[in-house]
């Protein structure tokens, strides 16, 4: 996800094309990701390094600097998504070392960079952009210096790095070959005739070849047009040791179609991008102590927060209000972004008006943010788009990073939100010594287990929510009830069974539901009860009686130590118990799924719900 990577290496006959075009045409194949900007490096006969790089998009680029010119036999490519530095020509990649010989492309976030650059500097290094990739090839150059060989300084480098990478890099000084490493974010390895190739994805040269070897984390090594070489770092106590990996046997023929290889196989963008939540999360999580500090400082001063946000965007502002009052002692109040009108008034100097958008264009939420401002309150963003329009018209910006979202419904960008606000929460609990630092330390570890959580989720739940998606795909009505933070978790899921599967999925706080709503109950009607702690179980067992005695279907999501609660339930989806913050952010997922599995049943395109955009940029 996110950025996407490209590496060519061939020898004479491999094409009568340019390489530059080569290189230009995959990122094209590559675009669907999302990009800001774009670039490459190519080794020429002459012995050159030929790099162009710019922000914009790659037709415009490529025609600007003359990609479809530039002939080599060696080079990498490059379609930038902005998390370091904002989308400029200088943060464009490839990035190089102070000699312009080593050049790197990039995709992920290396957590520690800021240490590294600092020491780079003390070696009198220069740096040209504001990225975190940047520190790589001045590492490199760093271990060349000493006498090692590119390769021997490139496997010292991946030594180094903390945090998630997929990575391709050039030499001059040994051109015929391009080094990578993989951990946390894709690569995969195509083999050609007379050139082979390094991609983010296969839909990058699925015009070339089918047989590719997928890498695994931890991997490294070097292709060049004829040769495949692959290791694994292992860390042994304070020691790195790299184990040869036998290859051969992982070469595989890919039978996907371009259609299918741009959704990596999966038949939906939407599951796609749900299988993707792990390293949504992880990346997010990797860069959240740095990204909220700033804004934590700011609200662990203030006295009001308003937190404005449309559909999803809105769930994820009701689970950080609570939050807030909760865990910061902080007054905040959620918001409807297009209602906010009716609140502006009451703002004054000194409060602090939060928006969150994953899209960061969503018109409602723009427009409550340029009030707010107007009305002199301090306005946030919280977005996944760099520079969009609400990171630019808010006076501080903080970003999830999930990666594009192309799904028309928001599902790794929801989980992501709440990840990160929740950091956020915490953090402003922790500087206005509402939580000691110990208390704050154990959420900020359960927070970052997520990643984890949702992995095994996804394994399995996947199956119980299809199983369950056969009876939920012959149903008109549902009602999602929960308590607390578990309430917004639960409008979350009923939004995703609207959105796609158009079944009327409505929630309530589980304690009003008899007030009103019970009365629809008969039969069989599904009834999900969202859990997210021992400690609700109390309170929702009786919600769950008082359905089960109406002739509800009952549906759980629980903690596996809810005993008394999954023994009333009809269908259960038992997850880990969790410090509620972590629930909140990860109980969604068989939700999610179950949603997404209702729509494929009835015949549905989740990724294209009827009357739906990704962007609403109307009132
Ligand atoms: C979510 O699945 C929706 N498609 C929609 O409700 C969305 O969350 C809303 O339009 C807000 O979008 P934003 O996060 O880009 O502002």
């Amino acid at each position: 996800m996110v950025c996407g990577i490209i590496g060519i290496t061939t020898e004479e006959g491999f094409t009568q094309e340019p390489l530059g075009k080569l290189i230009k045409d995959a990122l094209k194949r590559l675009e669907y990701r999302g990009y800001d900007s774009v670039g490459l490096a190519v080794i020429t006969e002459e012995g050159l390094l030929k790099i162009r790089k710019s922000k914009g998009m790659i037709d415009a680029v490529s025609q600007r600097l003359g990609f479809d010119s530039i002939s080599g036999f060696n080079g990498i490519g490059h379609t930038r998504w902005a998390t370091h530095g904002k989308p400029s020509d200088e943060n464009a990649h490839p990035h190089t070392d102070c000699l312009g010989r080593v050049a790197v492309v990039h995709n992920g976030i290396i957590e520690n960079y800021k240490k590294l650059k600092e020491f780079l500097i003390g070696e009198g290094h220069r740096f040209a952009s504001d990225t975190d990739t940047e520190v790589i090839p001045h590492l490199v150059e760093s271990f060349k210096k000493r006498g090692l060989s590119t390769y021997e300084a490139f496997k010292k480098t991946i030594e180094l790095l903390e945090g998630a990478y997929a990575l391709a890099m050039i030499d001059l000084e040994d051109p015929g070959k391009i080094f990578f490493a993989k951990k946390m974010s894709p690569l995969i390895i195509g083999l050609g005739n007379k050139g082979n190739f390094v991609a983010s994805d296969v839909v990058a040269f699925l015009n070339h070849t089918r047989r590719v070897i997928v890498l695994v984390d931890g991997e490294a090594g070097y292709i060049t047009p004829r040769e495949v070489v692959v290791e694994r770092m292992v860390r042994e106590g304070g020691s790195v040791r790299w184990l040869p990996v036998d290859v051969e046997r992982r070469v595989r023929v890919v039978e996907w179609s371009p259609e299918m290889a741009l959704k990596e196989g999966y038949d939906f963008f939407m599951l796609k991008e749900i299988h993707e939540q792990p390293y949504a999360l992880a990346s997010t999580l990797s860069a959240a102590n740095e990204s909220v500090s700033d804004v934590a400082r700011v609200l662990a001063k203030s006295e009001r927060v308003l937190l404005l946000g449309a559909g999803t965007s809105y769930h994820a502002t009701l689970i950080t209000a609570l939050l807030f009052r909760k865990y910061a002692n902080l007054w905040a109040e959620a918001l409807i972004s297009s209602e906010s009108r009716w609140w502006l008034n009451a703002l004054s100097q000194g409060d602090v008006v939060i928006g969150v958008s994953q899209s960061g264009e969503t018109i409602d939420t723009l427009r409550g943010i340029r009030e707010a401002k107007e009305r002199g309150a301090l306005t946030i963003a919280v977005t996944n788009v760099v520079e969009s329009a609400i990171a630019r018209e808010a006076d501080m910006a903080i970003y999830i990073r999930a990666g594009p979202e192309i799904g028309v419904a928001a599902t790794k960008t929801f989980t992501s939100q709440v990840a990160l606000l929740s950091y956020l929460a915490i953090k402003t609990g922790e500087l206005r010594s509402v939580l000691k630092p110990s208390v704050a330390a154990n959420i900020y570890n359960a927070l970052r287990e997520t990643p984890e959580i949702v992995a095994r989720t996804l394994k399995e739940s996947e199956r119980l929510a299809s199983l369950l998606a056969d009876k939920m795909s012959f149903k008109n009505n549902a009602y999602y009830l929960g308590r607390g933070l578990g309430l917004p978790v639960a409008m979350e899921g009923a939004l995703k069974m609207k959105e796609i599967a158009y079944v009327h999925a409505e929630a309530y706080p589980a304690g009003e539901s008899k007030h009103g709503p019970i009365a629809l109950v008969e039969e069989g009607f599904p009834v999900v009860f969202v859990i997210l702690s021992k400690e609700e179980e109390e309170l929702i067992k009786s919600n769950i009686e008082e359905m089960k005695a109406r002739g509800a279907y009952a549906i759980l999501v629980s903690p596996n130590n809810a005993e008394e609660a999954l023994s009333l339930a009809d269908f259960s989806f038992v997850m880990p118990a969790l410090h509620e913050v972590a629930s909140a952010t990860s109980y969604v997922v068989p939700l999610q799924l179950l949603a997404y599995y209702t729509a494929v049943k009835k015949g549905l395109d989740p990724d294209k719900p009827r009357n739906l955009a990704k962007t609403v940029t109307v009132f």
